[in-house]
Order: C-alpha cells, then structure tokens, then sequence
C-alpha cells in the first residue's frame, strides 16, 4: 500500500503526529503535491500517474499515486485564491505533502517574458490585498509578518535545469509572480502591477498556495507558463496559446518530478 493510501484513512483530519518530522528547510520530503486551477493544466499529469487513487474533498478530486515512481498528489483546485487556499490547506492536513508546486498558466509582465516561455517562482504576493485605508502599502497582508513568500531555492534550482532540458526552445524567468482574483486584461492595470510590484507574471492562485505552504512550513515553487501579455489582447491570446503554454509546464513537470 502506497503512502497516499494509507494517510487516506487517517484523514478526516490527519494530526500532526503522522507528520513527517521535519516538514520544513528544503524540497528533500517525498510527498509532492501539484496543483493546477483547471483541468487542462493538471489532465495530462494525472494521465501519467500509476497506482492511482481519487479522493473527494471539498469538491476537488485528488488523485493520489506515484508520478515518476514518486509518492504524489495532484489535484484540480479550481479558479482563484479561495479555493487555491483551500486546496493547498487539504495538501497540507490530509496527503501530508513536503512538497507543493503549482502549474499553469500566467499573464506577462515583461517585455522579455513572450508568449510561451516559462515563470518561476522566486517569490510571490497577492496584488489585490488592499489594506491601503489603513496606511499599510498595497499588497500587505495586515498584521501578519509577511506578505511576499519566497518560493524554495532547491526547487527552483531543479526545476530551472530541468526546463534547459525539456523546453530548450523557450525563455525560463525566475521572477516575482503576482496572484489576484482578477484576469488582467488591460494596460493600465498591467503597468500598475509592474509599478507597485516589479512582477515578472500575473495569476490568479500562486500567491494563496505560497501562503498556505509558508503557514505550514512547505517549500513550494509556482511554474507558470505564459499564455498571453495581460494587455488589451490578453483574452485573445489566451484563447489562442493557452494549450500551447501547458505542454511546457507539462513537459517541465515530468521532468521535476524525476528529478526531486
Ligand atoms: N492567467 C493567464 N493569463 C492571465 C492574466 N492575464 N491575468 C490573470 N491570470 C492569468
């Protein structure tokens, strides 16, 4: 019986105990979690996982089993930082992961970033936490003590040598990824972004994950592949390379896993 499963019985929720001590420092755990919001970024993931078990939670479905003969959980948590947070939290509670990587797609902010290339993680925020009544600077989670959550170097490390082997052809950026419930779909916003936040790319989930991992002491890396420019032509765009950009992510995934 495989690790997944037989946490599986313990969850309804898994106390710490079954925690694997330390769970914090580095990508060394064996438990990754990857998540995508929609089905396009996590299906063809799933596909390639063996022994596999689907779990219901909260509306998602975990698909827990080995990806690359590595103990694994991957999961469709829908749209937005809400359900980002609550997926990541379940990760956390019930598949004990030690490692938690987000995927998808992202909006450039960057002249350099093209349609296609890939973002990694060093750090990320929520550009819609607007505390600014109260004096505190856009972006500031009030009265905790960070707001900007630094994504594991290890795993960066890894996944940037693993996206020089697999997608040769594309740009790799390690960068600040910006996270709101909002598709940026307009100049105006889009400059703003970079004013306030020097973002290398903008989506709507990275930020709650990064949050959720840091409150639990996960290392975790957002890999985004960018599907448009976050200008007026974003829609389109999207419409257009959002396939495009997964196969990246997809490729790089499988190459990660092998390597963590
Ligand atoms: N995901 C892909 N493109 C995006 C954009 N322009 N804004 C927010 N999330 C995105």
């Amino acid at each position: 019986m495989i690790k997944s499963q037989k946490l599986r019985k313990e969850c309804g929720y898994t106390s710490d105990v079954l925690r694997k001590v330390p769970r914090s420092g580095s990508a060394a755990g064996n438990m990754l979690a990857i998540i995508g919001a929609m089905d396009e970024e996590v299906s063809r993931i799933k596909d390639a996982m063996t022994e596999v078990v689907i779990e219901k939670k909260a509306g998602m479905e975990f698909y827990c089993g080995k990806l690359a003969g590595k103990d694994a959980v991957v999961v469709r948590c829908g749209i937005g930082k809400v359900n980002a947070g609550i997926c990541a939290q379940i990760l956390a509670d019930c598949y004990q992961a030690d490692v938690m990587i987000n995927t998808g797609v992202a909006g450039s902010l960057r002249a350099e970033i093209n349609i296609g290339d890939i973002v990694l993680s060093e750090d990320t925020l929520q550009h819609d936490m607007d505390a600014t009544g109260f004096g505190y600077p856009a972006g500031t989670i009030p009265r905790m003590e960070k707001s900007v959550f630094e994504a594991d170097t290890k795993l960066i490390q890894i996944a940037e040598k693993a996206c020089r082997k697999v997608n040769p052809e594309i740009g790799v950026h390690v960068g600040r990824v910006v996270s709101g419930d909002q598709f940026v779909f307009d100049k105006a916003k889009k400059n703003w972004l970079i004013e306030n936040f020097n973002g290398y790319c903008c989506e709507m989930e990275g930020a709650a994950i990064a949050q959720a991992a840091y409150l639990n002491e996960i290392p975790f890396l957002i890999v985004r592949a960018i599907s448009d420019k976050a200008d007026d032509s974003a829609s389109m765009d999207y419409s257009e390379f959002e396939m495009q950009a997964i196969t990246h992510t997809v490729n790089l995934m499988m190459e990660i896993a092998q390597n963590l």
